[in-house]
């Protein structure tokens, strides 16, 4: 298994390229069995959750051919309606699959994903979701089993703000007979891509951005074509190292008006950012300063960001609170953390950061995503080498991380 090497201290200046966002080109590479056209998109990220969607779609008969970030799809000979468990246990966001397959074919079988590292991440929202629409829905040896002839628009009020749920339902309701409202629908900028994308494909959809979306089913969507909206986690991931090594680099190729809770924030800690339509210029050359926050969803301070800012809490000058509000179990990395030498407690879902003057390098292990994104961030800012064990998390949401940060100054190395 592959490990990443990195000796810290380096301060980092250059250039990085943001690639496409994750969380978008998953649930926009399922839009793709909405319909018997092609959809051609561009700025897909390659990373592995990207590569089991397409193997996913693949087994359902999706074609997809790919040169580089550019990616075609085709859904004319979709002939598989399910996704089985061996796929969907190595990656949750399987379940956006249902929407799309219900709708335009009337059934689905969907392994049900089960538990995650950061939290019990049930799906009953887009089952509930589902059914509000007329569909069958049973749960049949470990699968989700839908049906309907034909879904039918009417009002969802979901429980809580779901990203995925949102994606799912938004995707359904471009096929159903008649109106759909989605109300406390998700505003996260991914969802809005994947509603950018329908509406290219003759989707009827108002309220785009906002918490109230509503849909007018029509019969048939045809092709389009999209650009792959940047990825601001990616985006954030590389302004916290910066911001923790010491530093001037230019993001190109993505936007800051889709992060102004983490710009807040990373500002508050001393960092000074700078932007224009499609690149953010970050500079720090002071130890930061704590700063406390909690996440919410968007506009909020994102989840997918908390364990990265947190690394730059450990190293600050002074204490602070960080409350994490979406998952129950998110904070995984404070041991790992602690010990490279932060001083990090956990009272519920608050983290107490006690900020330390320095990490020091030591062998840690990835247990999530976000997670080993933080350690990255601690160990380039590390005294020393620090082995970070584990790094198929890290594979799995970013676009060649070691390569990019290696070309910037930091000394990190893929070690097999
Ligand atoms: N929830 C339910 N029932 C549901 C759906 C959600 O109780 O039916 C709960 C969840 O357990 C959680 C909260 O609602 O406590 C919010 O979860 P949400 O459904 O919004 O999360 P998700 O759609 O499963 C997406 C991202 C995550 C990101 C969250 C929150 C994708 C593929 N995944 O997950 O990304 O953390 O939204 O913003 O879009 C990551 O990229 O590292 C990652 C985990």
């Amino acid at each position: 298994m592959d490990k990443l090497l990195i000796t810290g201290g380096n301060r980092l200046a250059g250039e990085i390229t943001i690639s496409g966002a994750k969380n978008a080109a998953l649930p926009i590479l399922c839009a793709g069995l909405l319909t018997a056209d092609t959809i051609a998109l561009s700025n897909v990220p390659q990373l592995q959750d990207v590569a089991t969607m397409l193997k996913l779609l693949r087994q359902m008969g999706l074609q997809t051919e790919q040169e580089g970030s550019r990616m075609m799809l085709n859904g004319a000979a979709i002939n598989k309606l399910e996704a089985p468990y061996d796929m969907v246990k190595t990656m949750r966001a399987s379940i956006l699959v249902l929407g799309p397959l219900l709708a335009r074919f009337g059934e689905a079988k969907v392994s049900l994903p089960g538990g995650c590292a950061i939290g019990s991440r049930p799906v009953d929202q887009h089952i509930r979701g589902l059914q509000a629409m007329g569909a069958e829905v049973h749960i049949e040896a470990g699968y989700i089993h839908a049906r309907a002839k034909k879904l039918k628009g009417t009002r969802v009020v979901t429980d809580m703000i779901t990203v995925t749920g949102t994606e799912n339902l938004l995707m359904a309701a471009t096929l159903a007979d008649g109106e759909t409202v989605l109300e406390n629908a998700a505003r996260e900028p991914e969802v809005t891509d994947l509603a950018h994308l329908l509406v290219a494909m003759g989707a009827q959809i108002d309220g785009i951005g906002t918490d109230r979306l509503v849909i007018r089913g029509v019969a048939k969507l045809h092709g389009a074509e999209h650009t792959v909206i940047a990825d601001r986690i990616e985006t954030g991931t590389f302004l916290c190292a910066v911001a923790a090594t010491g530093g001037d680099v230019i993001l190109k190729n993505t936007r800051s008006d889709i992060l102004d809770a983490a710009f807040d924030k990373l500002r508050q800690a001393g960092v000074i950012l700078t932007s224009g339509p499609d690149w953010i210029r970050v500079q720090m050359a002071a130890r930061p300063k704590a700063v406390s926050f909690r996440t919410t969803e968007y506009p909020g301070f994102p989840t997918d960001m908390q364990a990265q800012f947190m690394a730059l809490n450990a190293i600050a000058e002074g204490a602070s609170r960080v409350t994490e509000t979406i998952f129950e179990n998110r904070f995984m990395h404070v041991q790992e953390m602690n010990r490279l030498g932060a001083a990090i407690d956990i009272e519920g879902n608050v983290a107490i950061v006690k900020g330390v003057d320095h990490f020091v390098g030591a062998p840690v292990m990835a247990t999530d995503l976000r997670a080993s994104a933080s350690l990255v961030i601690a160990g380039l800012a590390a005294r020393g080498q620090t082995l970070i064990e584990r790094i198929y998390h890290l594979d799995r949401g970013y676009d060649r991380m070691e390569v990019k940060l290696a070309a910037v100054g930091a000394q990190i190395e893929r070690v097999k």
